[in-house]
C-alpha cells in the first residue's frame, strides 16, 4: 500500500534523499546536483518534479503567491487516489484549521489569529520557564548518571513540556500524542494507518478544545477559544498542528545538534568557552543540519517563470532545504560547521507567508538547551561509536532516534 507521506510529497530518487557517509551532510546526489544548476527537472516513479537547490530560487518560489501549499488538494494528490479515498483520508473536519496547507487569503486569517497569540510578550514570559524545564531535565539526567539517551531524557521532553504548557495540554498525556505524531511523520506509515492515527489525534484534540471551552485557563488554546469565533474543528486542527510542529522539530534539532557538536569537538569547545555564541551557533546548526530533509513542496496554480525555467500550472516544486542551506554562493565553505559563522539567511524555517510560526520559541528552546547542556556537561561524549547512532532516515523530519551519551 502507498505510504501516506507520498500523498503530500512527491517521491525523489534515493540518491537525492538518503544521507550518505556523514550523518549531517545532504544526500550525495543532492550535493552533486547542486554543482550543475539551481533548479532541476527530476523524473522519478512516473512523476516529474522541479527540485530547487539554489538559495535565491528557493526564496523566489516560497515567496510566490502562484505557488500553492495546498498539498492535500493538489492536482497530484487528487490523481494518486480515488475521490472516495481522498474524502476518507482528508474529510473537511480534518482539514479545518490546518493552515500550513492553505493559501492566502484563507491562510492569512488563521495566521493573523495565531500571531496574536504568539506575542513577543508570551514568548518572553516563557523564557524563564524554558530555563526551568531545561534545568530540571538536566538535573534528573545527571542524577540518574551516565549513560543516558539524550533523546529520551532531554531532547524530546524539553520541547514537549514547553508546547504542552503553551497550549494547555496535560504533559501526562504525552504518550497519547508523541507516539501518534511519530506514526504520522513516519515515511512507512500506510494510508490506512494514517486514517486511524489521524482520527485518534483529532479525537484527543477535540476533547482538549471542549475542556478549554468548559474551563479556560491562560494558555494559548484557551486564548483562541475566548478571543475568536473559530469552530471546534478549526481549534482542534490548529492545536494539532501546533502540537506536532512544536515538539518533533525542536526535539530533533536538539538531539542531532548535540550529535553534530560531539562530532566537532572544536566547535563544542568554542560554544562551551563562549556561551555568547549560542544564538549564532543555533542558526548555524539549523543551516548545517536542515532537518526538514525532504524539503518543502508547492504546486503551481498558474505558469510561473522562476530561476530561468517555466514551471507549468499544476506542476510540483520541491525546495530542497538541505541543498539550499549549503548553497556555496550564499555560504563560503558551506559543508563546514562553524558556530561562529556570521549569521546569514538560511531557509531552515522556510520563507514567505508560511515561514515557521514557532521559530522564536524554537530559538529560545535551542539557545537555552545547548547553552545549559555544554555548561553542565562540559565533557559530554558519545557512549557508542558514531556509526551506531540510529538515524531517522525513515522519518520525514530527520534526526536521531536515540543518542547514547556519557560524561
Ligand atoms: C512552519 C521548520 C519549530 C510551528 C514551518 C516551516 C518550516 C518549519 C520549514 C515551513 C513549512 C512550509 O513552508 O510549508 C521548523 C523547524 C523547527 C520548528 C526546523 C525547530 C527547530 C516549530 C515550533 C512550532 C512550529 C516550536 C510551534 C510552536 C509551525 C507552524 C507552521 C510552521 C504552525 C506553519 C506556518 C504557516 O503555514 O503559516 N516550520 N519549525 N514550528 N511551523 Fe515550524
Amino acid at each position: 500500500q502507498r505510504s501516506a507521506q507520498e500523498l503530500i510529497r512527491p517521491q525523489l530518487p534515493a540518491e537525492l534523499i538518503e544521507r550518505g557517509k556523514c550523518p549531517f551532510d545532504p544526500a550525495s546526489g543532492l550535493t552533486e546536483l547542486s554543482g550543475h544548476g539551481r533548479i532541476h527537472r527530476i523524473e522519478h516513479n512516473g512523476e516529474s518534479v522541479w527540485l530547487v537547490t539554489g538559495h535565491e530560487e528557493a526564496r523566489a518560489v516560497l515567496a510566490d503567491p502562484r505557488m500553492s501549499s495546498d498539498r492535500i488538494n493538489s492536482p497530484r494528490a487528487r490523481k494518486l487516489i480515488s475521490p472516495e479515498l481522498h474524502a476518507k483520508i482528508f474529510p473537511p473536519e480534518r482539514q479545518a484549521g490546518s493552515f500550513i496547507f492553505m493559501d492566502a487569503p484563507e491562510h492569512t486569517r488563521y495566521r493573523r489569529l495565531l500571531t496574536g497569540q504568539f506575542t513577543v510578550r508570551r514568548m518572553r514570559d516563557l523564557t524563564p520557564r524554558v530555563h526551568e524545564i531545561v534545568t530540571a531535565q538536566l538535573d534528573a539526567m545527571i542524577e540518574k548518571g551516565p549513560p543516558a539517551d539524550l533523546v529520551r531524557d532531554f531532547a524530546l521532553p524539553v520541547p514537549s513540556l514547553v508546547i504542552c504548557e503553551l497550549l494547555g495540554v496535560d504533559y501526562g498525556d504525552r504518550e497519547e500524542f508523541q507516539h501518534r505524531t511519530s506514526k504520522l511523520l513516519s515515511l512507512k506509515t500506510t494510508i490506512d494507518e494514517q486514517i486511524e492515527v489521524g482520527t485518534e489525534l483529532r479525537k484527543f484534540m477535540l476533547q482538549l478544545v471542549r475542556a478549554k471551552q468548559r474551563d479556560p485557563g491562560d494558555d494559548l488554546l484557551s486564548g483562541l477559544v475566548r478571543d475568536t469565533d473559530l469552530t471546534e474543528f478549526e481549534l482542534a486542527g490548529i492545536a494539532n498542528l501546533l502540537l506536532i510542529a512544536g515538539h518533533e522539530t525542536t526535539a530533533n534539532m536538539l538531539a542531532l545538534g548535540t550529535f553534530a557538536l560531539l562530532e566537532h569537538p572544536g566547535e563544542f569547545a568554542k560554544l562551551r568557552e563562549h556561551p555568547e555564541l549560542a544564538e549564532n551557533a543555533v542558526e548555524e546548526l539549523l543551516r548545517y543540519l536542515s532537518i526538514i530533509s525532504m524539503g518543502v513542496s508547492r504546486h503551481a496554480k498558474e505558469d510561473a517563470e522562476i530561476g530561468g525555467v517555466t514551471i507549468r500550472k499544476d506542476e510540483t516544486v520541491v525546495v530542497s532545504v538541505p541543498a539550499v542551506n549549503r548553497d556555496e554562493s550564499q555560504y563560503p565553505d558551506p559543508h563546514e560547521l562553524r558556530v561562529d559563522r556570521p549569521r546569514g539567511h538560511h531557509v531552515a524555517f522556510g520563507h514567505g507567508i508560511h515561514q515557521c510560526l514557532g521559530q522564536q520559541l524554537a530559538r529560545v528552546e535551542m539557545v537555552v538547551g545547548f547553552t545549559e547542556l555544554v555548561r553542565r556537561l562540559p565533557n559530554l561524549k558519545l557512549a557508542v561509536p558514531a556509526d551506531e547512532v540510529p538515524l531517522r532516515t525513515d522519518m520525514s523530519i530527520y534526526g536521531v532516534h536515540a543518542l547514547p551519551v556519557k560524561w
